[in-house]
């Protein structure tokens, strides 16, 4: 039986930082689901149609078998045993990732018991975040080395 693991996240937008993660978790399963993820936290600056888009964008050269969607409503674990998941995927950049992750990790494998595997950033990429890219290309700085082109180019938009 086919590896599956599920990478969520806002992805607003994707950064390079995202793909590492993305193509590392590939090597590691058969098959990666990228899920855009609704966080009633925060207050996307793109829709999930287009982080979906781009987040499809991104990937599109990127070795590995990758699946796209988005989760609007529900439980992250529903989702999960849907596609017989064996693993959730996070990247961690610092201990404050650690932090933010743990409980989301412990209740996840509370309700469903699956397992999250954390994966640490490439240092290269340690300090990009979405929230970071957007605020740089709001004031009109070149993101270009933080996303990938079509990602800058929607930001622009
Ligand atoms: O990129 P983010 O915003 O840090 O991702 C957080 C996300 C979307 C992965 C998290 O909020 C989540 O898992 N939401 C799904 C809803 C859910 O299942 N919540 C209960 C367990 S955390």
């Amino acid at each position: 039986m086919a590896s599956i693991a599920v990478y969520p996240g806002s992805f607003d937008p994707i950064t390079f930082g995202h793909v590492d993660i993305a193509a590392r978790a590939a090597k590691l399963f058969d098959r990666v689901h990228v899920l855009v993820v609704h966080n009633p936290d925060k207050d996307p600056r793109f829709s999930a149609a287009e982080r979906v888009e781009l987040v499809k964008a991104a990937l599109a050269g990127v070795k590995g078998n990758f699946d796209v969607n988005s989760l609007e409503s529900g439980l992250l674990v529903d989702y999960c045993k849907m596609v017989h998941a064996r693993a959730l995927v996070k990247g961690i950049r610092t201990t404050v990732d650690i932090d933010y992750e743990l409980p989301m990790a412990q209740v996840n494998r509370d309700l469903s018991g699956i397992e999250t595997i954390l994966i640490p950033a490439d240092p290269m990429h340690g300090f990009i975040s979405s929230s970071l890219v957007r605020q740089v290309a709001t004031l009109g700085g070149d993101v270009s080395k933080y996303v990938p082109a079509v990602v800058a180019a929607a930001l622009t938009k």
